[in-house]
C-alpha cells in the first residue's frame, strides 16, 4: 500500500518524505483491521470514515509513539511513555481501539523494550464478526534509530474484551515507592547506626592535659565526683580540653537507673544500662582521668579532697596519705587530690529515717548490687516455700513480698514483680507462683502522689487488678528479719503485722555522709538538712569554686533524672564561660596599651554579667505500674499537658527510655533484651 493510499488529509500528506513512509508504516497497523476484512465492505467502509475522523488523534498516537522508539533507553523514561501511549488508546472511545489497548500488553512490550528484538506478528480471531486482524507493528523512528517491532498477544472474543485497568497500575506503583522507600530508609538506618557505633567503639584522638595552655596561662582542675546523671551529662557536653578534668567515683560505670527495676526479675539485663566511665571519657575531646575511689572529705579552705579506694586486693599503693607502711590484701587506698573547681554530683543514699531494723532486713533498690541482691533474695524465697508444705505458715510468709513505698520506685518494682509471677512463674511453678502475693505500703493516701489525680487512681485500680495489695496510709515503723509493722494513719492504735520473705525498701532519699562532712565545713550549709543549699548557678552557698548538682542539693525539683541531667548541661555551658572570663583575665593581665586593657576588662564585666541562671524545663513524668501498662505526665512549653495511662502509654513509657539510653550500645541491647524476654519469657534460674 503507498501512502496516497491511506484515507487521510492532505495535511498529513504535507509531510515530508521520510516522514510520509514512516507513517505509512505506522498506519499499517490499524489499517490491518481494514485490509484483512475482505467480506465486510460496509465494515470496512465505516472503519476508513471513522480512521479520516480520528486522524488528528491517531497522528498525535503515532507521535508519541514516534518519541517513545527514538527516546533514551531507560526503561524508566520508556514505561512512563508506554503508560501515556496507553491511555491515548483508550481515550480514542472506539472499540476496536480499546481491544487494541487491551492487547497491549505492557510487560510484554518491556520485556521486548529490553531486550530490543523484533517480534513476529501474530495473527488472531476476533469474536463472531470472524475478522482476521493483522497487526504488523509500529514503524521505525523518524530518525531511523529503533526499529524494533511491536506484536500484540492474542484479543480476547469480542463480547468479553476485558480492558486493562488503570487503577492496578497506580496500586502497583504506588506499592513500589513504598517498598523502595521503606528500603531506602532500613539502609539509611542500617548506615546511621553502624557509624554511631563505630564512632563509639573507635573515638578519635584525644588532646592531652597539659599544665598550661599555650599562650602559659594556667590550665585549672576540675574535679567531678560520682558518674551518675548530673556529673556524666556534664562531662559529655563540656570542652574538655578547656580543663585538666579528673572524675572521682566509686562506680566505674554510668547507671541508667529507670530502667533498674527491670533488672531484678531479668527483663533487661544489667549490663545492657550500663556505660564504663572510661568508655565515655574516651570520647570525650580532651584526656579525662578517672580514679575508681569515693570521696571521704572536702576540704573547702585548702582546695584538697581526700579519696579512698575500698579495695579487697594488694594494693602496692605508696600513698602518702595512707599511713601504713605495709600495705594488706584488703587495704583501703587513702590518697588526696587538689583542685582549682570542685563538682559534686554523688547522688543520696537510701533513706531509712532510722526505723529500727529497716536497714538490717531490707533490700533497697539504688544500685546494680541492690537488684541483684532483690534477684537473689527472691529465687531463695521461692525455693524455700516450694520445699515447705502448703499448709505450713512459713510458706506462706516467705510467698509474701513487701514493698515499703509509694513512690515511682516502690511502684515500678512491685509492678515488675507481679508481671514476673503472671507471665513466667505462672508457667514453670505454678503452685507457688498462685500463692506469690506483693503488698504496697505507702504513708500518703494514695500512690505516685507526685502524678495527677486520674492517672493516681487509674495506677490504684490496675495494682488491684493485678493482685497486689495495696496499704496506703499505712506508716512502716519498724521491721524485723521476718515481719513489717505499719501503723494506720488514721489510728495509731491501728498496726497492720505483715509477716514477710522480701522486703523491699523505696522510701526515697536521704543526703551521703560526705555531703554532711562537707556542709558541716560551711556556714551558711547550716540548714542543710537534706542536700547542699546551692545558688541559681548551681555554686555551693558560702563558697566560691565547689558547684553541686542532682540529688545531693536541696533545691526547688525534685531529685530526677530529668533535673540532673539539665543541670549537667547547665554547668558545661557554665564552665565553658568562666573559661572565657579566666581568658581575659589572663589577657587583662599581661596586656598593653591602655585603651587594650580598658577595651578588655570592658569585655570582661560583660561576659561576667553574662553567666546565666539555671532554667529547668519539665517536660513530665513516666511510670511503669505492671502489666504492660504505664502512666505520663507529660508537659510541652508552658501551655500542653497530657496525662495519659494505658498499653498506648507503655509504648510511650519504652520509647522514650530507649531514647534516653547513654549510648548507641545500650540502645539495642535494651531492645534486644526486651524482644528476648518476648520470645523466650524471663529466665527463673537463681543465678
Ligand atoms: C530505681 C530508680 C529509678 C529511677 N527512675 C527515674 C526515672 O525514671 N526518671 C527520673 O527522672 N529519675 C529516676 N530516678 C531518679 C534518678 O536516678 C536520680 O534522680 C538521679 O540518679 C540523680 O542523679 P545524680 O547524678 O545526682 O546521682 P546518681 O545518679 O545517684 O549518681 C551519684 C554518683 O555519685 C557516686 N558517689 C557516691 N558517693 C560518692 C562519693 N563519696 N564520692 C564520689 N562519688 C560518689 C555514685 O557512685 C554515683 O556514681 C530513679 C531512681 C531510682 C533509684
Ligand atoms: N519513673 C520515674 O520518673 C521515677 C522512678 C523512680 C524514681 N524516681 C524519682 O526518684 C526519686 C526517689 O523516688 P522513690 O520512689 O524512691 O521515692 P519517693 O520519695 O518518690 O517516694 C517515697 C514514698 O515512700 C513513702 N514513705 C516514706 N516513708 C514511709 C514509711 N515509713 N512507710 C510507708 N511509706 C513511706 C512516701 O510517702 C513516698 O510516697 C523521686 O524524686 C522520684 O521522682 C522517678
Amino acid at each position: 500500500m503507498t501512502f496516497n493510499e491511506f484515507p487521510i488529509s492532505d495535511d498529513l500528506r504535507n509531510l515530508p518524505d521520510e516522514y510520509q513512509t514512516n507513517f505509512c508504516k505506522e498506519h499499517s497497523l490499524l489499517l490491518g483491521y481494514v485490509t484483512s476484512a475482505p467480506f465486510y465492505e460496509d465494515f470496512r467502509a465505516g472503519l476508513l470514515s471513522l480512521l479520516s475522523a480520528l486522524e488528528p488523534k491517531i497522528q498525535q498516537l503515532l507521535m508519541m509513539i514516534r518519541e517513545y522508539l527514538s527516546i533514551s533507553t531507560r526503561i524508566h523514561n520508556q514505561i512512563i511513555l508506554l503508560d501515556q501511549i496507553y491511555k491515548e488508546f483508550i481515550a480514542l472511545e472506539t472499540y476496536q481501539f480499546q481491544l487494541l489497548a487491551s492487547n497491549f500488553n505492557q510487560n510484554v512490550l518491556k520485556q521486548k523494550l529490553k531486550s530490543n528484538t523484533e517480534t513476529e506478528a501474530s495473527s488472531t480471531t476476533l469474536g463472531p464478526e470472524m475478522f482476521r486482524t493483522r497487526i504488523i507493528g509500529f514503524g521505525a523512528s523518524a530518525t531511523g534509530r529503533l526499529a524494533a517491532r511491536r506484536s500484540f498477544a492474542s484479543s480476547p472474543r469480542l463480547g468479553s474484551a476485558a480492558l486493562p485497568k488503570s487503577s492496578g497500575g497506580i496500586l502497583k506503583k504506588t506499592l513500589k515507592t513504598i517498598g523502595y522507600g521503606s528500603l531506602a530508609f532500613t539502609l539509611a538506618s542500617i548506615g546511621y547506626v553502624s557509624f554511631k557505633v563505630w564512632r563509639e567503639s573507635y573515638p578519635e584522638e584525644q588532646q592531652k592535659q597539659a599544665p598550661t595552655f599555650p599562650d602559659g596561662r594556667k590550665k585549672k582542675t576540675l574535679v567531678i565526683l560520682g558518674s551518675g546523671w548530673g556529673s556524666i551529662s556534664l562531662l559529655k557536653k563540656l570542652d574538655t580540653t578547656l580543663y585538666n578534668v579528673v572524675i572521682v567515683s566509686p562506680r566505674n560505670y554510668f547507671l541508667f537507673t529507670p530502667l533498674l527495676p527491670s533488672c531484678p526479675t531479668g527483663t533487661v539485663e544489667v549490663r545492657s544500662i550500663i556505660e564504663p566511665v572510661r568508655a565515655i571519657t574516651r570520647r570525650c575531646p580532651g584526656e579525662v582521668i578517672y580514679l575508681e575511689a569515693e570521696a571521704t572529705d572536702i576540704d573547702p579552705v585548702n582546695n584538697r579532697l581526700t579519696i579512698k579506694q575500698l579495695t579487697t586486693v594488694h594494693s602496692g599503693h605508696s600513698g602518702k596519705d595512707s599511713g601504713s607502711a605495709k600495705p594488706s590484701l584488703s587495704e583501703d587506698i587513702i590518697t588526696s587530690l587538689d583542685y582549682d573547681y570542685l563538682v559534686v554530683g554523688v547522688g543520696a543514699q537510701p533513706s531509712t529515717f532510722g526505723l529500727p531494723g529497716v536497714a538490717e532486713h531490707s533490700t533497697f533498690l539504688k544500685e546494680v548490687s541492690d537488684s541483684m541482691k532483690i534477684r537473689r533474695r527472691l529465687m531463695d524465697v521461692l525455693e524455700a516455700a516450694n520445699i515447705l508444705p502448703k499448709d505450713d505458715p512459713e510458706r506462706k510468709r516467705l510467698c509474701h513480698i513487701v514493698v515499703c513505698g509509694g513512690g515511682p520506685t516502690g511502684v515500678e518494682v512491685a509492678g515488675e514483680l507481679q508481671d514476673y509471677i503472671d507471665q513466667d512463674l505462672k508457667a514453670w511453678m505454678p503452685e507457688i507462683a498462685s500463692e506469690l502475693k506483693i503488698t504496697l505500703v505507702e504513708a500518703m493516701p494514695n500512690v505516685l502522689s507526685m502524678f495527677n489525680k486520674k492517672l493516681v487512681d487509674y495506677t490504684s485500680q490496675v495494682m488491684k487488678d493485678t493482685n497486689i495489695n495495696l496499704l496506703c496510709s499505712h506508716v512502716v515503723q519498724k521491721v524485723n528479719d521476718k515481719t513489717v509493722y505499719a501503723v494506720s494513719k488514721a489510728d495509731s492504735k491501728d498496726v497492720t503485722e505483715l509477716p514477710y520473705g522480701m522486703l523491699i525498701w523505696a522510701t526515697g532519699n536521704a543526703k551521703r555522709p560526705i555531703i554532711g562532712n562537707l556542709s558541716s565545713k560551711i556556714e551558711e550549709q547550716n540548714n542543710a538538712k537534706k542536700g547542699l543549699l546551692v545558688d541559681d548557678r548551681l555554686l555551693v552557698d558560702g563558697t566560691d569554686n565547689i558547684w553541686a548538682l542532682g540529688d545531693c542539693t536541696f533545691t526547688k525539683y525534685a531529685p530526677t533524672a530529668q533535673v540532673a541531667f539539665q543541670q549537667g548541661i547547665f554547668l558545661a555551658e557554665h564552665f565553658h564561660r568562666l573559661h572565657d572570663v579566666e581568658d581575659l583575665k589572663y589577657k587583662i593581665s599581661n596586656s598593653s596599651p591602655d585603651e587594650r586593657v580598658d577595651r578588655l576588662k570592658k569585655k570582661l564585666v560583660r561576659s561576667q554579667n553574662n553567666l546565666p541562671p539555671f532554667e529547668y524545663n519539665h517536660q513530665g513524668s513516666l511510670a511503669y505500674i505492671g502489666s504492660e501498662r504505664a502512666v505520663a505526665d507529660l508537659v510541652w512549653g508552658d501551655w500542653s499537658n497530657v496525662s495519659s495511662g494505658g498499653t498506648f502509654t507503655f509504648l510511650l513509657w519504652r520509647s522514650a527510655y530507649i531514647y534516653m539510653c547513654l549510648s548507641v550500645k545500650n540502645q539495642i541491647l535494651v531492645c534486644f533484651d526486651w524482644i528476648k524476654v518476648g520470645w523466650f519469657g524471663r529466665d527463673i534460674s537463681k543465678e
